[in-house]
């Protein structure tokens, strides 16, 4: 199988196809998630939310995410796999987020980092494109920001928002990272960027006119049902299916049926 490297998610935006990504965060979904053809898998720090319960991004470790991504990374034949630097550990200086991002390409064996921000976070992002770490950057609603934000509605609706972000996304390209997603966002501001600069937009509620898309695969598969906004669709109810087999196997077992005679030695 031949590998999915940055350079072919950029000539997939030179000629026009579409990059599909999804997120995953253990060893038996990345294989699933990889078996199908995506080509990006990001181990998000969403995996805060959907594998530890936490209402933030904020709480997950850089350890938390290295066993998070060496899981994904035994698991992935083709697709190429970016790594969430998580909050604490690159906003403090440049230094810093350069050892974060080595341990995590070290200790996990992914291929590239991503990081929330623009113009504030420059030095961090130059020094480990430096060192030879793709970055992925991260623009719009950005979850490690969400107490800044207060919510987690639309992002630059207003004019020097939509702006600033222009120029920090024409800043990532010119920095070299090799590609930028782009969170709940109007579609329009989307499709701006996404012409304005030559590496590749990824979006999540960001319309149709990004160069890729991206969603949480506990998302795209139904596994938490409570959690619909309007930019996810369901490809599947995995929570409706799963719970049906768990309870019959439950009356299985309370019914002696299981194990058989065949099931058994
Ligand atoms: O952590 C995450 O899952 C993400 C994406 C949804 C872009 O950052
Ligand atoms: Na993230």
């Amino acid at each position: 199988i031949k590998r999915v490297t940055t350079h072919v998610i950029q000539e997939m935006k030179t000629r026009g196809e579409k990059i599909s990504c999804l997120t995953a965060y253990d060893y038996s979904m990345a294989g699933i998630v990889d078996a199908a053809g995506v080509e990006l898998i990001l181990v998000g720090d969403s995996a805060s939310n959907v594998m530890a319960g936490h209402e933030t991004t904020l709480p997950i470790t850089i350890d938390q995410m290295i066993y998070h991504a060496a899981s994904v990374v035994r698991a992935v034949k083709r697709a190429l796999v970016v790594v969430d630097l998580p909050f604490g550990s690159y906003q403090g200086n440049s230094r810093e987020a350069l050892s974060s991002a080595i341990r995590i390409m070290k200790e996990s064996g992914a291929h590239a980092v991503k990081l929330e921000g623009g113009l504030e976070i420059k030095d961090s992002i130059t020094r480990i494109l430096s060192a030879g770490v793709p970055v992925m950057g991260h623009l719009g609603l950005t979850p490690q920001s969400i107490y800044k934000f207060g919510t987690y509605t639309v992002r630059a609706k207003e004019e020097a928002e939509a702006t600033k972000l222009l120029e920090d996304a024409r800043m990532l390209e010119e920095v070299g990272c090799f590609s930028v997603v782009l969170e709940k966002i109007p579609s329009s501001l989307t499709k701006l960027v996404s012409e304005s600069i030559s590496i590749p937009t990824v979006g999540i509620g960001a319309g149709p006119h990004a160069d890729g898309q991206i969603l949480v695969i506990h998302d795209v598969l139904g596994i938490n049902k409570e959690f619909k906004p309007r930019f996810l669709r369901h490809y599947a109810d995995l929570n409706t299916i799963m719970n049906d087999a768990i309870t019959n196997y439950i009356k299985d077992v309370k019914s002696s049926s299981f194990p058989n005679e065949k099931e058994s030695y």
